[in-house]
């Protein structure tokens, strides 16, 4: 009955099938390696780093400086390192600059604003790596891979890398995922040979994995439960041996079981994890929980350029009703801009990335709970039927 998950459990020497999200700016290497050495898959969102540079691979080094450090206390066949694989976008133009101050201006005030704009760009896609330019920054993060920390799994989001990139990456034994939120991107990636899709369904948190160059207009915005059902039959069909895995709105174990029991691999958990200890944004979600504030989400692509699933706030509000489909700058561009705008500003401006299940964290009495303690609750009263 639970052979895919079975499977999964096997290939990456897992105690649970359980992945806990890479999610930029809010997972920390502690909490992958925590998850990690507790049986779980640990992720770690590499998207901040600028692959463009010739240090590229060195910031890759010390982000996973916990675990090049306590070797041996982790096996790293269960860590996942992700990284974006969006469209190279073009710089903005001026006029997509102006239309963003004037959005921003009658939010927060023109003289508020102020100056000194740089909308560099704060997010280089994978794809970058991948042209005829920095093929020595490729070349040494296979080296890397190969020689210093080897990863059980390497994720991509926003699209997938060339079909000769993920054959590398298998040579080094490194198993390829990517997440899909449709069945058209589903067959792509299928037909690239990935190991695992990330079934993400439009509840989850955090900026949707829709790959960006495909029609916004006709995006289904299936549901996790949907959009795993529709990938079960198409792997049936191409007669493939990816793994499925589930993610959005799963925050307990009866949800995790009902997946397993439909043959999921396995599920990946992001919002659940947002309070943990280990998370950048413990703070904030634990106030939030413990407060009568209302929890609701809205997907949006106003603050970064690319839709993505974040708590109602009244600044979101205002955001969204006073936008009126102004051509503004694309990902990256938009999104560093508007970071640096939140750090000015942190009490007015936020963008809180969390899934429709963000009321369902679990939280500890007086603290946070720990990576390892929501594991091992999420993982409690889990069966498992072995072959
Ligand atoms: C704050 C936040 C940041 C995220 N960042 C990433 C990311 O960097 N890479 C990625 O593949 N997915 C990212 N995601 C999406 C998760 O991988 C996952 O699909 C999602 O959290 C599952 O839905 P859930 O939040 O309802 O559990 C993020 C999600 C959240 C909540």
């Amino acid at each position: 009955m639970h052979q895919e998950c079975n499977k999964f459990l096997k290939t990456f020497k897992l105690r649970y099938p359980i992945v806990q999200a890479p999610m930029a700016g809010v997972t920390t290497p502690e909490m992958a390696f925590a998850v990690a050495a507790r049986g779980g898959m640990g992720s770690l969102s590499l998207s901040h780093v600028n692959l463009q540079k010739k240090s590229a691979v060195l910031e890759i080094g010390k982000a996973l400086n916990v675990f090049l450090a306590e070797k041996g206390a982790v096996n790293a066949q269960n860590v996942n390192l992700n990284f974006f694989c969006h469209p190279i976008y073009p710089r903005p133009t001026t006029s997509q600059k102006e239309n963003w101050k004037k959005l921003y201006s009658k939010i927060l005030g023109s003289e508020e604003l102020g100056t000194g704009f740089r909308f560099d760009n704060g997010n280089v896609s994978f794809q970058t790596i991948e042209t005829k330019e920095n093929l020595d920054i490729l070349k040494s993060l296979l080296a890397f891979f190969q020689n210093k920390f080897t990863p059980g799994v390497i994720s991509f989001h926003f699209g997938c890398p060339s079909s000769h990139f993920i054959e590398e990456l298998k040579k080094l034994g490194i198993s390829v995922f990517v997440t899909v939120t449709n069945e058209f991107e589903g067959e792509q990636v299928l037909k690239f040979g990935v190991d695992g899709i990330v079934c993400q369904g439009y509840e989850a948190g955090g900026h949707r994995g829709r790959f960006p160059d495909t029609d916004a207009k006709y995006d289904e915005c299936l549901s996790t439960l949907c959009l795993f059902k529709k990938l079960k039959q198409l792997k049936v069909k191409l007669g493939s041996e990816s793994f499925l895995i589930p993610a959005g709105g799963i925050m307990d174990s009866q949800t995790i079981q009902f997946y397993l029991d439909q043959g999921a691999s396995a599920c990946q958990l992001g919002t659940a994890f947002l309070a943990a200890k280990e998370s950048q944004s413990c703070r904030f979600f634990r106030n939030l929980i413990n407060s009568d504030d209302r929890k609701c989400t809205l997907m949006t692509p106003l603050p970064s350029g690319l839709p993505a699933r974040t708590l109602l706030t009244p600044f979101i509000e205002k955001l969204v009703n006073l936008s009126h489909d102004e051509d503004l700058p694309p990902y990256g561009y938009r999104y560093s801009e508007f970071k640096s705008l939140r750090s000015k500003f942190p009490a007015m401006v936020d963008f809180n990335l969390c899934g429709q299940g963000v009321n369902q964290m679990e939280m500890g009495r007086d603290e946070c709970l720990s990576s390892q303690e929501i594991l091992s609750n999420l993982a409690q009263g889990l069966f498992i039927h072995q072959e």
